[in-house]
C-alpha cells in the first residue's frame, strides 16, 4: 500500500524539532535554568570520592592540604594547597609524620602553608577551574602537578571549588564567582603574605574569564592601589557568552545557539536575556590600558592564551579575538582584525605538529597566544606548553 505524506505530516516533520528548540530557548530565559547550563555545577562528576581524601586523586600524603575560605557574603569556599613534587621530597620525612591530615580546621597550623608562607622565593598559582565537577574532577588534579613541573621546588598551586560547586555552599553567579576569587587572592596576599609579583592567575574555560575578571577589578579599582600579578594564564578561553553561545556546543555535540546564529538580529535578541556575561575581551583590553596608566618602567602584565585546535567545545577562535582586542588596546590607534591575522601569519613561531605562537610587546607588557595542534578542551590543562608558559608567567626561565 502506498500512503501519501500529508501536507500535515511534513509540516509536522518540521515544526516538531522548530517548537522543542524554541521550548528549549525558552527554558533557558529562566535564570535558575540559565545559570545550570552555564556554570554545570549540577554536574558532579566527584562520585563517591571525599574531596577531604586527596590521596584518592594518587597525591601523597599531606602533598595536598584541603582548608576552607569564608568569602565576606558568609559562603565557604573549599581549597586544595597543593605542594609541588621536589618541594615535597625536601621535607618528605616531616610531612609523612604530620599527626594530622586531611582538612586542615587551621591551614597556618600545617607544614604544607609554613613551606609557602616562609619561603621568601615560592611562586604561588592560583587556580581557577572551568564548569562543572570539582576540584577533583577529570584532568584538573593532572594539571595542578603539570603546573608546577617547571620549577618543582617552588611553584605551588592553590584551587577552589567556586561556591556551589564540589562542597562549597551557596550558588554560582558572575558577581559572586568574581568575589571567590577575590577572596582567594586576599588569602594569597595577606594571610600567605605572597606579594603579586611572585602570583601566576591559571584559568580553564570558564575559569579564564574569572581570573581576567579578578585581574581587572584589583588593576581598575579606584579605591586602592592598583594589584599587578606576574602574570596570567588562560587554557580554552571565550571572548564573551554572547560569542561563545553562538559557538558552544553542549557536551560537545548540541549548539547552543548555534542554529539562530544564522539570524543576526534574532541572535542579538536571544543574548539580552543572558544574565552572565562575562566580557573577557573588554576586561582584558581595561586591564591592558590600566597598566598603561601606571607610572614607572618594567613590564606592568603579562598574559598567555593557550588553545588547542582539535577542541570542540570551545573553538580556538576565540583566542584569536581575545588576543586582537589585547593587541589592539596596546596599540595607540588601535589594530583591524583582519590586518592584525595577516601580522600574525608573518611573525608567528612555526612549531610544526606543536602548532604556532605569536607575541606582542608594549612598553608596559607582553602579550602572546599559543595555539596547539592537538589537547582538547581539558587535557591540555596537564600539556608542557602550560607548565612552560606558567614558569614564563613568573619571569623566571632560568630558575
Ligand atoms: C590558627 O593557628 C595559629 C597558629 O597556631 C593561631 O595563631 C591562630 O590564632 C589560629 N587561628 C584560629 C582562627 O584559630
Ligand atoms: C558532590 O559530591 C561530593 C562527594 O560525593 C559531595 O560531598 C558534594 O556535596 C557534592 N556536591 C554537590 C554540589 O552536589
Ligand atoms: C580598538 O582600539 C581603538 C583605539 O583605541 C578603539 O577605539 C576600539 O574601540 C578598539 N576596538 C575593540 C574591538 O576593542
Amino acid at each position: 500500500m502506498y500512503h501519501h505524506l500529508s501536507l500535515k505530516s511534513v509540516a509536522y516533520a518540521v515544526a516538531a524539532p522548530t517548537l522543542l528548540y524554541a521550548a528549549f530557548l525558552a527554558l533557558l530565559t529562566i535564570p535558575y535554568l540559565q545559570n545550570q547550563a552555564i556554570y554545570l555545577h549540577g554536574v558532579n562528576q566527584t562520585g563517591s570520592l571525599d574531596l577531604n581524601v586527596p590521596e584518592q586523586w594518587g597525591f601523597l600524603r599531606n602533598q595536598v592540604t584541603p582548608f576552607h575560605l569564608h568569602t565576606p557574603d558568609g559562603e565557604t569556599l573549599h581549597a586544595w594547597h597543593i605542594l609541588p613534587l621536589g618541594l615535597y621530597q625536601q621535607h618528605e620525612d616531616r610531612l609523612v609524620q604530620e599527626p594530622s591530615s586531611g582538612l586542615a580546621p587551621n591551614i597556618t597550623q600545617r607544614l604544607s602553608f609554613q613551606l609557602l608562607r616562609d619561603d621568601p622565593d615560592a611562586l604561588l598559582v592560583l587556580y581557577f577551574h572551568g564548569a562543572g565537577g570539582s576540584l577533583g574532577s577529570g584532568w584538573r588534579p593532572q594539571s595542578y602537578r603539570g603546573l608546577s613541573a617547571g620549577a618543582p621546588d617552588k611553584i605551588h598551586v592553590v584551587a577552589i571549588d567556586y561556591r556551589g560547586y564540589g562542597t562549597s555552599t551557596g550558588s554560582p553567579s558572575e558577581a559572586a564567582l568574581l568575589l571567590d576569587a577575590q577572596t582567594l587572592a586576599a588569602w594569597a596576599l595577606n594571610d600567605a603574605g605572597i606579594p603579586p609579583s611572585r602570583i601566576v592567575l591559571f584559568g580553564q574555560s570558564i575559569g579564564t574569564a574569572v581570573s581576567l575578571s579578578l585581574a581587572h577589578s584589583l588593576a581598575t579599582d579606584d579605591e586602592k592601589d592598583p594589584v599587578l600579578f606576574s602574570g596570567i594564564v588562560v587554557v580554552a578561553p571565550f571572548a564573551d557568552v554572547a560569542t561563545l553561545t553562538a559557538t558552544y556546543r553542549v557536551g560537545q555535540t548540541i549548539p547552543l545557539l548555534g542554529p539562530v546564529a544564522r539570524f543576526p538580529r534574532l541572535l542579538t535578541w536571544l543574548n539580552t536575556w543572558i544574565i552572565s556575561k562575562w566580557p573577557s575581551n573588554v576586561r582584558l583590553a581595561e586591564l591592558i590600558r590600566a597598566c598603561q596608566r601606571i607610572p614607572g618602567e618594567g613590564p606592568k602584565y603579562d598574559v598567555t592564551i593557550i588553545h588547542a585546535e582539535d577542541d570542540y567545545d570551545i573553538p580556538w577562535v576565540h583566542s584569536d579575538m581575545l588576543y586582537w582586542y589585547g593587541v589592539n588596546a596596546s596599540s595607540p590607534s588601535g589594530i583591524a582584525y583582519g590586518e592584525l591575522e595577516k601580522e600574525k601569519a608573518d611573525s608567528r613561531v612555526e612549531l610544526g605538529d606543536g602548532g604556532w605562537a605569536v607575541i606582542s610587546r608594549s612598553a608596559s607588557g607582553v602579550l602572546r597566544e599559543q595555539i596547539i595542534k592537538y589537547g582538547l578542551h581539558d587535557r591540555i590543562m596537564s600539556y608542557p606548553v602550560v607548565s612552560q608558559a606558567v614558569v614564563r608567567a613568573f619571569g623566571r626561565e632560568k630558575i
